[in-house]
């Protein structure tokens, strides 16, 4: 017994209870004394039958994080789990909530697995760099076969209880009070009496691998890696699974556990994990928060649309407004579409979409948004067109509704001090497509109220996004910094680069794609127009707008695109435009390398991270990394941009970026005095900067 641990009866069946909360992780204080009471419960002869459950919202989550890079404290997961697999009574997992990793290795030490119908089942190691070192990629295998625990393992997703059962991982299935069913499972069981074999015997199902199967499914996955090295040693721990002795495969997971559990993605993997709980943590988050039920989105386009899917589909109903039937019945259609998209690949069904649709509400007159607590606007970026909506919203909608804007770039403050109530408004910043995309960076404006900051923080995480807190200042956090990643393109192809040269370099260093195929995709008239109204040129991507070739929508841009295809080709005609422009300036081409195109995108980026922070746009280094890793595909392997930048070493990346500054004299490499002090303290905290 301890504060974390109990041990009841019930007759002869003894419950064990786990309450570490939240999450129940399997902390030192919680082996400790579960190794002790598994002890004593089998050399107990008044106990027929042993369950182990868990108090609160979940059944155990895994491994405590927070102990990983420590010395390790026995007993540890393996050794509880090894003691398990010695006790000859029955012994059976309560799952409810969700049984992940270490967890979910736990519950494969035991004899049976029962779970309430709502449980999910998982070991999504993988995504903080690991793979499962508590015997999971040895024993998954033989519940559920090779071929459902490779998919388990190296996607890391976990499934629903009725999925487990089906698969042989869970025996039964319950609603209702779990201990109680699982009490009676465990007498019935026990009444019937053994012998009852480990999970570590049962061998049956593994004999049927087709192991070429099983490579050629391993081979894709490593293709997909991106360089990560957890999703290829998962692999290979399945396969060990399959092909060597049980106690050597348990080896061999260990080996590869240890190694992966210093390297630098697993760091970087974990700092991403707390990063993203961390940026949701701000002051005023324990105010009594303004109410959101209604919401209204005004702008049916691109964003509008999006957004108004991203909170139907977090159970919200929402109002969509436009300026005139023609619109709004174009931005209807494409939601329609869309769903319809999910029905045909089976992640939606009918029935469902039917009830999504039914959430929304198309209207043009503003008097429709009167009861909405939460009116989000996506109309053109244009601030005459924004004042011109929140002027609107200041006479109809209620008093405390939050009026907030999806601005790109444009000034919140600006926007709000054109309201007679700035402390209602603020900015949600969505990705395209607002309903895909994970990243929303809330904009603080100067009068914006803390309890409705406080509820759209709440908010994003019940539509399922990470949310991070941003100041207001030209294109915020993301954007602006993207800007200073991509001063340098141009310069970099007038130089002698090609764009497959850069986006190889981009990708090399394991982001989805490099900058060109990137602008492509996006479509490259959108920086182009953008461009025209700051005044600014671009030469290179500028003639290519102005020969048509605006990316993949008209099949050419900075790549070619055959009919159909979402696949670059290189296109001579653009390396001699490059070649031709860079004559005209006098620039003589020379051979660029993979180094000098990460020090002259990537150190800018890090740098303008910098400013944000001494700027107080950003609250934390790790906000960044959240914003850079869910907005802009940033490398999970490497942490975001901040993370990476300690992993590169400060002092490389101010050498660096003074050289490029001596030779170009651009601002974009003029170091930032945090990064200076950075490179001394080993601290982003602005506080260090004296
Ligand atoms: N260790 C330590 N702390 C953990 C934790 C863990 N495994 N899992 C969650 N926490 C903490 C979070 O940091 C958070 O702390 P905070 O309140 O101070 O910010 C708190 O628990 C609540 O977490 P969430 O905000 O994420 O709560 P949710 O209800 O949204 O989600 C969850 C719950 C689905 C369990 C989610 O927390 C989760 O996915 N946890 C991680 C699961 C995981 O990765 N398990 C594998 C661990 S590695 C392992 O087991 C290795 C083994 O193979 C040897
Ligand atoms: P869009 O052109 O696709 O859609 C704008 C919609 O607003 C159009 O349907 C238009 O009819 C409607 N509209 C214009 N004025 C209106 C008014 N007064 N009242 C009601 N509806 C009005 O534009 P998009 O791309 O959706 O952008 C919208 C906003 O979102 C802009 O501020 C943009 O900067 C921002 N944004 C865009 C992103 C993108 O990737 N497209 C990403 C993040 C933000």
């Amino acid at each position: 017994m301890s504060d974390f641990l109990k041990v009841s009866r019930d007759g002869d069946v003894a419950i064990v209870t786990i309450d570490n909360p939240p999450v129940n992780a399997l902390s030192f204080h919680v082996r400790e004394p579960l190794m002790q009471a598994l002890v004593e419960l089998r050399d107990d002869p008044s106990v027929a039958a042993i369950v182990i459950a868990c108090a609160g919202r979940t059944f155990v989550a895994g491994a405590d994080i927070t102990e990983f890079g420590k010395p390790v404290q026995q007993p540890d997961l393996r050794a509880i789990v090894a003691t398990l697999e010695t006790i000859a009574k029955p012994t059976i997992a309560a799952i409810h909530g969700t049984a992940l990793g270490g967890g979910l290795e736990l519950a494969l030490g035991c004899h049976f697995r029962v779970a309430d119908a709502g449980a999910r089942l998982g070991l999504p190691e993988v995504k903080l760099g690991l793979l499962p070192g508590g015997g999971g990629t040895v024993r998954l295998p033989r519940l559920v076969g090779a071929g459902k625990a490779l998919k388990m393992i190296v996607s890391g997703s976990p499934i629903g209880a009725e999925e487990a059962h089906a698969a042989g991982l869970v025996d039964a299935v319950f609603e209702g009070d779990l201990t109680t069913h699982a009490v009676n499972f465990a007498r019935e069981i026990a009444r019937k009496g053994g012998p009852f074999t480990p999970v570590r015997d049962r061998n049956d199902g593994l004999k049927e691998t087709d192991l070429a199967a099983f490579d050629a499914e391993a081979a894709d996955l490593a293709k997909k890696a991106r360089g990560l090295e957890a999703p290829i040693a998962c692999a290979q721990a399945v396969r060990n699974a399959v092909t060597l002795p049980f106690d050597e495969a348990l080896a061999a997971e260990r080996a590869l556990f240890v190694k992966l559990v210093a390297s630098d993605q697993s760091r970087a993997q974990r700092h991403l994990f707390f990063a993203e709980r961390e940026a949701a943590k701000i002051p005023g988050k324990d105010l009594i928060k303004r109410r959101i039920a209604r919401i209204g989105v005004i702008g049916a386009g691109t964003m509008g649309g999006g957004i108004a899917m991203a909170f139907a589909n977090g159970g919200y109903s929402v109002t969509l407004l436009e300026t005139s039937q023609e619109p709004l019945q174009r931005g209807l259609g494409t939601i329609d579409r869309n769903y319809a998209v999910s029905v045909t690949r089976g992640s939606l069904t009918e029935d469902a979409k039917r009830q999504r649709l039914a959430q929304f509400t198309g209207s043009t007159d503003y008097a429709d948004l009167a009861d909405c607590d939460l009116i989000i606007e996506a109309v053109f970026e244009d601030m005459a067109v924004k004042k011109e909506v929140f002027g609107k919203l200041d006479v109809v909608a209620k008093p405390g509704a939050i009026l907030a804007t999806n601005t790109s770039y444009l000034d919140i403050n600006e926007i709000a001090a054109s309201t007679s109530r700035p402390q209602d408004v603020l900015g949600l910043h969505f990705f395209s497509p607002a309903n895909v995309m994970k990243l929303l960076e809330i904009v603080r404006a100067e009068k914006t109220a803390p309890d409705a900051l406080a509820a759209v923080v709440d908010m994003a995480r019940r539509i399922g996004k990470v949310a991070v807190v941003v100041g207001v200042c030209h294109g915020f956090v993301g954007n602006r910094m993207l800007a200073a990643r991509g001063a340098e393109s141009e310069a970099l192809l007038l130089e002698g680069a090609t764009p497959r040269q850069i986006d190889h370099a981009f990708t090399d260093f394991g982001w989805p794609m490099g900058p060109f195929q990137m602008g492509d995709l996006a479509g490259l008239d959108i920086g182009w127009r953008n461009r025209k109204a700051r005044g600014q040129t671009a030469v290179i991507a500028d003639t290519l707008c102005e020969q048509g070739r605006f990316g993949q929508k008209t099949g050419r841009g900075f790549y070619l695109y055959e009919a159909g295809s979402r696949t670059p080709v290189t296109d001579p005609q653009v390396e001699a435009l490059i070649r031709d422009k860079a004559a005209e300036r006098g620039i003589e081409p020379r051979a660029i390398g993979g180094e000098e195109i990460i020090e002259r995108t990537l150190y800018p980026l890090v740098n303008e991270g910098a400013r944000i922070l001494e700027e107080g746009i950003a609250t934390r280094a790790s906000d960044i990394d959240v914003v850079w890793v869910n907005g802009y595909g940033f490398p999970v392997g490497k942490g975001g941009p901040m993370f990476w930048a300690g992993l590169e070493g400060p002092a490389q990346l101010i050498e660096r970026l003074d050289h490029w500054h001596q030779r170009t004299g651009k601002d974009v490499f003029k170091v930032a005095p945090l990064l200076r002090r950075m490179a001394e303290t080993g601290s982003w905290e602005v506080g260090a900067v004296s």
